[in-house]
């Protein structure tokens, strides 16, 4: 290289590190371990590798792979090393890449060559196979126990608005009316969904990859029915090449957390809206909402929305998953790594979403008044004038359709409601229609007549309370 070659060359380095700033100075080794290094995140694995790795040792020992001794200073050691973390007197290196590397290293300093041994038989591929799913597994049961929470705060204020009557929609137009009570239990239905996909991801995640090695299995004479068993696991995963590579159950983890997710972000759009003055069905707890700084009558809905946003985060983290492992050939590749983060802050975000629903919930106060109000007003009752002309005159329903159409026009025409026109006008719309009509527009008859199974009637409402109580809670 000539002189003017070189000079080119160191212009060109000049510039580059005026580009990356200060941070990778030092050089190739610098960026690979800030690229590489997961122990800042995977660090949130330690209790399961701390207990698959006692597993794994107690069962090396059982088979005499590893003599008693050692296998004992490899428990002790390890215990230490989780009250170390308990307390925060660990030191996590980054140079040591994650977390199963820092307890493997700070375990030989603790009992010295002994250490080595744990890793017999065994590779990080099936030791953050095992670590992962005994994490997602435990993600699950939080989430299950916080929607069953939520389940049971909306059946309580279902219980107790069985009769309170509220304009029920489609295309948010005023439909017919309904009971709070049966809205509100659509969500126990819906979250009822939830905890069944739940328990379905946890049934298939529970299969333990551990023994798998680094891809084919071992020559050593390991057990594994009794690690799987150890850990809680219903059995070992079948194909160590499966069990290394798989992540279906982080995608299905994330899966389910989404649609946790757009339920949560459903109702909180519904809560939106029905804060809003001008429906005012409910007022929102002044711990729940937030005052504008410009506007003084505000009150701002906050918590809601940042639920509704916080599930684009959720199905954020389940898209970038599927695209980390969508292309990835068998066996285990170092993309995998980046499964952890959008299953933590999935874990995460649905906790505190699950949290905040359920108080919000629990503080709401729904008001009755305005909720009757909007469903008189928008002719929720025009089916239930069509129902009895087909009923009581044995008209075919589309001609009762055309009729009530008629008689809405005028009421909308008179700026009146459909029950305030008299006789005498329905009668000019069809001859046969008799006083007996007014009755069925009452708004407590219509919707105590819609009595059919997993319909709105308050009674109804009663009993699928004390049947969800029994079958969720
Ligand atoms: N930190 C790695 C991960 O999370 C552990 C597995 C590393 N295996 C390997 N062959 N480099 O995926």
């Amino acid at each position: 290289m000539n002189r003017k070659d070189k000079k080119r060359q160191s212009d060109i380095r000049d510039s580059k590190s005026a580009i990356w700033g200060g941070r990778f100075t030092s050089g190739p080794a610098q960026i690979m371990e800030q690229i590489n290094s997961s122990v800042g995140f995977d660090q949130r694995l330690y209790n399961q590798d701390i207990a698959a790795s006692k597993a794994h040792s107690s069962m090396l020992t059982d088979q005499k792979i590893i003599s008693k001794k050692v296998g004992s200073a490899i428990s002790d050691g390890l215990d230490t090393i989780q009250k170390e973390i308990e307390n925060g007197t660990f030191e996590f290196s980054n140079a040591l890449e994650d977390i199963h590397m820092n307890i493997e290293s700070r375990l030989s300093e603790l009992i010295g060559d002994g250490a080595g041994r744990l890793h017999t038989a065994r590779s990080r591929n099936d030791q953050v196979a095992t670590d992962f799913r005994l994490w997602v597994r435990d993600a699950i049961d939080i989430t299950d126990a916080a929607l069953m929470r939520l389940q049971e705060i909306l059946i309580s204020r279902a219980e107790e608005h069985s009769d309170t009557i509220m304009p029920g929609y489609t295309h948010l137009q005023t439909a017919q009316p309904v009971t709070l009570g049966h809205h509100l239990l659509a969500y126990v239905e819906m979250i009822g969904r939830d905890r069944g996909r739940a328990k379905d991801c946890r049934g298939r995640l529970n299969e333990c990859p551990l023994g798998s090695g680094a891809l084919a299995g071992t020559s050593f004479p390991i057990d594994r029915v009794k690690t799987a068993f150890l850990l809680g696991f219903d059995n070992p995963m079948a194909n160590s090449m499966d069990g290394v590579s798989d992540r279906d159950f982080a995608l299905e983890y994330l899966s389910f957390a989404s649609i946790v997710g757009i339920h949560l972000s459903r109702l909180s759009e519904e809560l939106v809206i029905w804060s809003n003055p001008s429906f005012g069905f409910v007022s929102l707890p002044d711990t729940f909402s937030t005052g504008s700084s410009m506007l003084p009558q505000k009150r701002n809905p906050d918590a809601a929305e940042l639920v509704r946003a916080k599930t684009g985060r959720i199905i954020g983290a389940l898209n970038s998953l599927l695209i980390v492992m969508k292309g990835l050939p068998l066996t285990y590749s170092k993309d995998m790594q980046e499964d952890k983060e959008p299953v933590f802050d999935t874990a995460d975000t649905l906790e505190l979403c699950l949290y905040t629903m359920a108080t919000m919930l629990s503080e709401i106060k729904f008001n009755p008044a305005p909720m009757m109000e909007a469903a008189i007003n928008g002719n929720s009752n025009a089916i239930d004038l069509a129902d009895w002309l087909v009923k009581a005159l044995g008209k075919p329903f589309r001609e009762a359709h055309l009729i009530t159409g008629s008689l809405v026009k005028i009421a909308e025409d008179r700026e009146c409601k459909l029950e305030e026109l008299s006789l005498k006008d329905m009668q000019a719309v069809d001859n046969e229609i008799t006083e007996d009509v007014f009755r069925v527009l009452k708004l407590e008859i219509s919707i105590n007549s819609r009595n059919s199974f997993g319909g709105t009637a308050p009674a109804n409402v009663r009993v699928a309370c004390g049947v969800a109580r029994s079958k969720y809670l």
